[in-house]
């Protein structure tokens, strides 16, 4: 008997390729936040929810595992990455096997549900394992250039994908599991349709003061300033808390970080100032702070993976969260941002301080998802090999001009 199984599992895998190479070949159809509220309005149909998910949850992790398999030979082989791979066939292959089940079958719809929380949690440390297969990678194989932005960028796209894949899967299961959110009753699944955006300012500031009042001993105030085209009006926008919360926890951490280590020798902290703007397009959030700031070349160095001038945090049972340390604070929270069309930036006068502000769309008619799809210009990307910049790269030492021929 077990052997039948586990001819059946080979077989079963074997089939795999052929099933991306299937579902690869269509683009995710990326959801306005209007369709995301739509299935879970009181004429939300579930079996409507499940039939589309059953063809575009596999469409959106084909064409995300057509990227995976163009990583370089030595990074997809690092045991991280082979365990991540494997969590996203074996999920791939329990979605397929609901193609041919019956819609009208409230047990099938059941077990649907069922199946997406296993995925869910299956998936859950996705962020931390792929993070060490790229440690493993860099310390076997100390590479260049190129090799560091295929990373990059293909990072940006696998960490979108998951976040999208996840908001999918969680709109389902809070939507269909059958009980009500007895915390935020007026949500839907996870969106807020009145979100108030100085509400999770406070939650994500309070969540940060503690952190950095354990580390540090003390921590810079908060001065919260909203500004709205509708006077008198908290500015609300429809949106999902948990990723505004995500976004202004990690600006807020590096910005009272900063506060404290450039005023290591002084009784006063400056607080942190935040105005929260909504305008007819744009709703955005800025977190000023007077940390000393950040020269202007290493800007765009902050939003790469694996980039922290803090010191390696120790992971254990009994360590409490760092305050700083892995160097996905910035790039991750730049990708929530972008998800629903929306940006991050940051604007930094070294010597001073750093302004990071988060811009997201004030209607939910332009909060439309933000997709990779799998190309031919995808492929180019990974494709792309050393070449001469186009651009002299100017010379630290003195010019010799006595003896000029200008050679290249
Ligand atoms: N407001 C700021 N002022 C000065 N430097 C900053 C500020 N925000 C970020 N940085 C710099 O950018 C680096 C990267 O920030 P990022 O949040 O991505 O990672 P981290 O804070 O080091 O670690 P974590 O992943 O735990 O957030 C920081 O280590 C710090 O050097
Ligand atoms: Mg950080």
């Amino acid at each position: 008997m077990k052997f039948v199984r586990f001819i059946m599992k080979n077989a079963a895998l074997a089939s795999v390729p052929k099933h991306i190479e299937h579902f690869s070949k269509f683009s995710p159809s990326p959801l306005s936040m209007k369709q995301f509220l739509d299935f879970g309005s009181i004429n939300a149909c579930e079996k409507t929810s499940f039939v589309f998910l059953r063809q575009e949850l596999p469409v959106r992790l084909s064409n995300i595992m057509k990227e995976i398999n163009l990583l370089p030979d030595k990074l997809l082989t690092t045991p991280s990455v082979q365990m991540v791979q494997g969590w996203y066939i074996q999920s791939l292959m329990e979605i397929l096997e609901f193609l041919d089940r019956n819609p009208d079958d409230y047990k099938v719809l059941g077990q649907f549900v069922d199946a997406l929380v296993t995925i869910r949690n299956r998936h859950n440390d996705v962020v931390p394992t792929m993070a060490q297969g790229i440690i493993e990678y860099k310390e076997a194989f100390p590479q260049d250039l190129v090799t560091n932005q295929n990373i990059q960028y293909f990072l940006d796209r696998f960490y979108m994908s998951r976040i999208s894949i996840r908001m999918l899967i969680n709109q389902h299961t809070l939507i269909f599991d059958g009980s009500a959110n007895p915390v935020h009753p007026n949500t839907i699944g996870s969106i807020d349709p009145h979100c108030q955006v100085g509400d999770v300012v406070q939650d994500a500031f309070h969540s940060a003061k503690m952190l950095c009042d354990q580390y540090y001993l003390r921590s810079p105030d908060l001065i919260l300033q909203e500004m709205s085209i509708k006077k008198n009006h908290p500015v609300s926008i429809v949106y999902v808390p948990s990723h505004l919360y995500h976004m202004l926890f990690e600006l807020f951490k590096n910005a009272m970080r900063a506060t404290i280590e450039t005023h290591e020798n002084s009784n006063n902290l400056p607080p942190i100032q935040v105005m929260v703007s909504l305008g007819d397009e744009d709703m955005s959030v800025k977190v000023m702070d007077k940390g000393g700031g950040v020269p202007f070349r290493r800007i765009e160095n902050l939003f790469s993976y694996m980039y922290s001038t803090a010191p390696a945090p120790q992971i254990g049972e009994h360590t409490r969260p760092p305050l700083a340390g892995f160097g996905y604070g910035l790039p991750i929270s730049r990708l929530y941002a972008k998800y629903f069309q929306g940006d991050l930036q940051l604007y930094s006068m070294e010597g001073h301080g750093t302004d990071a502000v988060i811009y997201l769309k004030a209607l939910s008619t332009d909060s439309i998802e933000r997709l990779p799809v799998y190309n031919k210009t995808a492929l180019k990307n990974y494709k792309v090999s050393q070449e001469a910049d186009d651009w002299c790269v100017p010379s630290k030492e003195p010019l010799d001009l006595s003896n000029f021929k200008g050679a290249k």
